[in-house]
């Protein structure tokens, strides 16, 4: 199974070096399906607005984003200042762009995790005093660390999660949660890809995911690259295809899971737990070690994004709503633990009481 992470044809970030010092560079998730546009970004603040607005997103791959940014401030720095540059001061920068990388966005919490990490690794070198060059070289070894395991992660949770699958089975999704949202095959769709290669006929249902669409744009142009055969519906369409019969499982991602196994995800995956336990329907979310957060008793604590209005009154663009009128636009909702079927990780999956299974889980770190 190992050559799967060789054969995956769509990367989210990736970073590169060539004559014009380090970039890291993002398929800008904002302009598909209808174009494939790479940016080279080689500003630490590109890097963070370029998270603000969701040209990379999903939770896996911003914290991987962050942590390239840090390299980037690091290089720039570097590069510009020359033999001047002492290790305290690269240290100094580099505190403050994890600041500016935190001030992002605050839910997804592998965004945390990678610069916790990265900020770990910084502070052991500058207490060391290195060279400023060789700082940089770490600081990009570990960031390649961190894409790097979860590409693995990714495809241990895919082999995991397409045991649950069986051939036929008509599967149900929201938001975008595979190849763009993380260095490998994702998280939730990790397991669809798996079963798919392996033979197994799944169909897809892709929520379009409003206000941004996510699944329209992003999880069934990837689908569609791959071969995976799917059909998209409405948000307010779920009901309907659950109460045919026509969905044995729903599968989705998260930005947080807590202590007791609550799940903060895209907004509207609490509706479709609810759904899914009126109809009987397995509700398997699938994460990292990276997206669970012990610190956090319950999803009560989970910091929730609120986006700006012009998300909802608008769709690419043209006003589809009043003028001024009032508009709410949080990011996520939190399912609780006690509609959770199975939160899928690459150590395993955990069933209820997640309070101990997620422990257990966690235990190896
Ligand atoms: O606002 P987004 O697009 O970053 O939200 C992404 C999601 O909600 C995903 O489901 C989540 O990050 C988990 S899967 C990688």
């Amino acid at each position: 199974m190992s050559s799967l992470l060789r054969q995956q044809r769509v990367h989210a970030v990736w970073w590169e070096d060539d004559g014009e010092g380090a970039a890291v560079c993002l398929l800008d998730q904002t302009q598909l399906p209808a174009e494939v546009v790479h940016l080279r970004l080689r500003h630490e603040q590109e890097v963070a607005d370029a998270i603000r607005s969701l040209k990379v997103r999903g939770a896996p791959a911003i914290g991987a984003t962050a942590a390239f940014g840090l390299c980037l401030a690091l290089a720039r720095l570097l590069r510009e200042q020359g033999e001047g540059l002492t290790c305290a001061a690269a240290y100094a920068h580099f505190l403050k762009v994890a600041e500016l990388m935190r001030g992002t966005r605050p839910t997804a919490v592998n965004l945390f995790w990678a610069i916790e990490r990265m900020q770990r690794c910084a502070e052991r070198l500058a207490k060391e005093e290195v060279a400023p060059s060789y700082l940089v070289q770490q600081l990009q070894a570990e960031a390649q660390a961190i894409v790097d395991e979860d590409a693995q992660a990714c495809l241990r949770m895919g082999e995991l999660g397409a045991e649950l699958l069986q051939d036929g089975d008509h599967v149900l999704t929201h938001c975008n949660t595979g190849m763009l949202a993380t260095m490998g095959w994702g998280t939730a769709l990790a397991p669809l890809y798996i079963a798919h290669r392996q033979g197994k006929r799944i169909h897809v249902y892709v929520d379009e995911t409003r206000p941004v669409l996510q699944g329209a744009r992003l999880t069934a142009w990837e689908l569609s690259q791959e071969g995976v055969p799917l059909t998209l519906i409405t948000d307010n369409m779920a009901a309907y295809f659950m109460a045919q019969g026509n969905i044995k499982a729903v599968f989705v991602g998260a930005d947080r899971v807590t202590a007791n196994g609550d799940v903060a995800n895209k907004i509207g995956t609490y509706g479709l737990a609810v759904l899914a336990r009126a109809h009987q329907i397995p509700f398997y979310v699938a994460v990292p070690r990276s997206t669970i957060d012990l610190s956090l008793a319950s999803g009560a604590h989970i910091p929730i994004e609120q986006r700006n209005p012009a998300e909802v009154t608008t769709i690419r663009g043209v006003s589809i709503a009043p003028a001024g009128v009032q508009v709410a636009n949080p990011a996520f909702d939190v399912t609780p633990n006690h509609l959770i079927t199975a939160l899928i990780t690459e150590r395993g999956i955990a069933y209820p009481p997640f309070a101990d299974s997620l422990r257990q889980i966690c235990a190896d770190d």
